[in-house]
């Protein structure tokens, strides 16, 4: 049955942020305040945040430094810490892996006797509310049902998902992404193409969902150069936007096989994620071309002004992201096999890619991308 998916409340725009402490009063009196390593701090909102929550009598445990790529050891040390304190909720600023563990931690706070491994492979249906603004426009983590995490003893990326993970608050204020670096910038809005692409294409997809997805195409592929190239606030403010947009649009209809294909890329050798994708993307296009339909395959040249995998190359090489995984692990140490056993568990992802997706099919691919 179709359905669109949705957090509780979606606020955007620029100075959104500042209703964060009008709407945490709503959730509660104590929450725990995650955030990553040194960007928000950087950009003076770290301070500004905290003391308008205090201004509101709000009770708050910060939770500071959440790495990119959160693993499991990491989750369970903040889960501890966050048992103790006994938020009402959690606030969570910061890019996907700040918002990815907050969410992940909310679960454990639901459900008291589950580890993170008891969660794997099914419907996450309690978890404790979470307001979350993204500082990064890529994931779209802040108005999705999906949850990432590494398992650094079997170097398994696995994906947690459950609308119960779905924010009950997201705040998109584009102002927080303007002190992204380049490559940050750049990664992260090749991650939200990829997002808006694979949702597009996917056998998931309704009329509805690709409003979402096109939308974000089109202002992505328009404002993504002009946002990191030429530092134009317009444009990082359209970006943070399309990331939104691209989050609501593989919010209902998962994605598909670059994404399948590119977590075993981090999990296994540490490959920043959207850089994974880029890599992948114009590969898995030329891979769906011939089952891509006539009308998606017209927009997405018209958007693109030419063949989409070559466009994708080209963008790829305006933003100076690799187009090749020898770029970025030595050639010796990349183990296909392990690779295509890895991407194959992503089942929920391989089967929604429209053209069928067999073993070798995915070797080759990661052989090609080499
Ligand atoms: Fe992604």
């Amino acid at each position: 049955m179709p359905l669109l998916e949705l957090p509780g409340k979606i606020i955007y725009g620029v100075e959104t942020i500042n209703s964060l402490s009008s709407e945490a009063v709503q959730l509660g009196r104590k929450f725990s305040f995650f955030c990553g390593e040194n960007s928000l701090k950087r950009s003076g909102y770290f301070d500004k945040i905290l003391s308008s929550l205090d201004k509101a009598g709000l009770e708050i445990q910060v939770v500071s430094g959440i790495p990119p790529e959160p693993n499991v050891n990491l989750i369970n040390e903040i889960l501890s810490k966050v048992k103790e304190f006994k938020p009402d909720a959690i606030i969570a600023i910061g890019g996907g892996s700040v918002i990815d563990t907050a969410k992940i931690v909310s679960a454990l706070l639901a459900d008291k006797t589950a580890t993170i491994f008891d969660l794997k492979g099914k419907e996450i249906e309690k978890a404790y509310p979470i307001i979350a603004s993204p500082t990064t426009a890529g994931t779209g983590s802040e108005v999705t049902r999906f949850a990432v995490a590494t398992d650094l003893e079997t170097k398994d990326k696995f994906i947690l998902f459950g609308k119960a993970l779905i924010p009950k608050v997201a705040i998109i204020d584009p102002q927080l992404t303007y002190t992204m670096s380049p490559l940050v910038a750049s990664a992260t809005g090749i991650d939200a193409l990829s997002h808006a692409i694979e949702s597009f294409l996917s056998k998931s997809a309704t009329c509805t969902t690709d409003i979402w997805a096109k939308s974000a195409i089109e202002a992505l592929w328009n404002h993504l150069i002009p946002a990191i190239l030429e530092d134009s606030n317009y444009s990082k403010e359209r970006v943070s936007y399309s990331a939104f947009w691209a989050g609501v649009a593989i919010n209902n209809t998962k994605t598909t096989l670059v994404h399948a294909m590119s977590r075993p890329l981090g999990g296994l050798y540490g490959v920043i994620h959207g850089i994974a994708n880029g890599i992948l993307l114009p590969a898995y296009l030329r891979f769906c071309a011939p089952v891509i339909p006539q009308e998606k395959m017209n927009f997405l040249k018209t958007v693109m002004k030419g063949y989409p995998p070559d466009k994708i190359e080209e963008l790829l090489n305006t933003l100076k992201l690799p187009l090749r995984l020898s770029q970025v692990i030595s050639r010796d140490k990349i183990n296909i096999n392990l690779l295509v056993e890895r991407a194959k568990s992503a089942v929920m992802n391989i089967e929604n890619t429209l053209r069928p997706v067999k073993d070798e099919d995915i070797y080759a691919l990661y052989e090609e991308v080499i």
